[in-house]
């Protein structure tokens, strides 16, 4: 597997990671837990070295999972974990509305030190890889979470920083402070808000970016016709079955083109994400272990100059029908 700097300040990791959040039980379907250790073995198997999970992910499970699947090859692996969205009663949190559902969210340095420790611990890790913050608390000026976060880097318990799912102005504001390593932010073929402002920022800032949802939750894979009444997608506007059958046709002209490249839509959908520039690093998700070895592949892929452009032209930003998830 080729391997990517994130940005100036981070770690070299495998051009293509993985997202942990599909085995979370029942967002994307059932999962069972011995299955999903030996799934993320696999994904490291395959030569992946960046994982990334959350505390939010399962109530801490996902992030026990990882620990017990990376126990013995801890150095092989980039753990990347983030904390902030609270579901803990004992921790008051601020609402924060995104186009899927509300979230409590709390930045505030005193629960930022308490965060730490609990990734650690349900990880069985001495430090953390990568650690974000999964979304700025409204209620917190960036500058106050970003400080407590470098107070874990200064304790050795943390080696890189990340910020997910803030503004351009944030990540400016955050960097003043501590380098931030990585910015992870929905980007896909069928999401490409951040490449207004966030994405011109970090890299003027040399900070990597990091695509969360690269297939667009499933459906850039071209096999998502329906979703189930309890998988989380059903919550989302792009996948309302009217506005999923509008996309599903929208999109024909990108399924055509993959098939023309003898690849699947999936893999040109992580193509074109590594060729919009090499500090980005797309983290897929997948419970299927022929998925999983197909995406890896997707890092080997060369697309020309005239199909980046015949991408743009079939493909171009807004086609979507529906609200991104944020
Ligand atoms: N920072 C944030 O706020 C945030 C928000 C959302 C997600 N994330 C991160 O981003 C990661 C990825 O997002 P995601 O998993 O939600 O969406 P995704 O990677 O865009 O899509 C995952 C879906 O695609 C399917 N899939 C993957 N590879 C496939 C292939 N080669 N062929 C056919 N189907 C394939 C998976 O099904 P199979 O299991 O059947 O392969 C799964 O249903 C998450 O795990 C999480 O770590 C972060």
């Amino acid at each position: 597997m080729k391997r990517r700097k994130l940005g100036k300040f981070g770690p070299e990791v495998s051009a293509i990671g993985y997202g942990a959040m599909v085995l979370v039980q029942g967002m994307y379907g059932p999962v069972e837990d011995r299955q999903s250790v030996r799934t993320i073995q696999h994904v490291i198997d395959s030569g992946i070295t960046m994982i990334d999970t959350a505390d939010a992910y399962g109530g801490g499970h996902n992030e026990q999972l990882i620990g017990e699947a990376v126990k013995g090859r801890r150095d092989n692996v980039v753990l990347a974990t983030k904390f902030g969205i609270v579901f803990d009663p004992a921790h008051p949190s601020t609402q924060l509305q995104t186009n899927w559902n509300v979230l409590p969210v709390n930045g505030k340095p005193d629960y930022v030190r308490h965060a730490i420790d609990g990734s650690l611990k349900r990880m069985d890790v001495d430090y953390i890889d990568l650690w974000y913050a999964h979304f700025p608390d409204p209620s917190t000026p960036i500058e106050e979470t970003v400080s407590a976060m470098a107070e874990a880097v200064k304790a050795g318990k943390v080696k890189y920083l990340g910020l997910s799912n803030v503004t351009a102005e944030q990540l400016r504001r955050a960097h003043a402070v501590h380098p931030i390593s990585a910015v992870q932010y929905e980007y896909s073929l069928w999401s490409r808000d951040a490449e207004n402002e966030l994405l011109p920022t970090a890299r003027e800032l040399g900070i990597g970016f990091v695509p969360w949802a690269p297939l667009g939750s499933g459906f850039l894979t071209g096999q998502v016709t329906n979703v189930e009444k309890d998988d989380f997608r059903s919550n989302l506007p792009r996948y309302q079955q009217e506005n999923l059958q509008a996309n599903y046709d929208r999109f024909e002209p990108f399924r055509s083109l993959a098939q023309q490249l003898n690849i699947t839509p999936a893999q040109l959908a992580l193509a074109w994400l590594l060729h919009q520039g090499d500090d980005i690093v797309p983290i897929p998700g997948s419970r299927n272990p022929a998925h999983i070895d197909s995406n890896a592949a997707a890092a080997e892929i060369s697309l020309t100059k005239e199909q980046l452009q015949q991408i743009d032209s079939l493909i171009p930003g807004g086609l979507a029908v529906g609200e991104s998830l944020l």
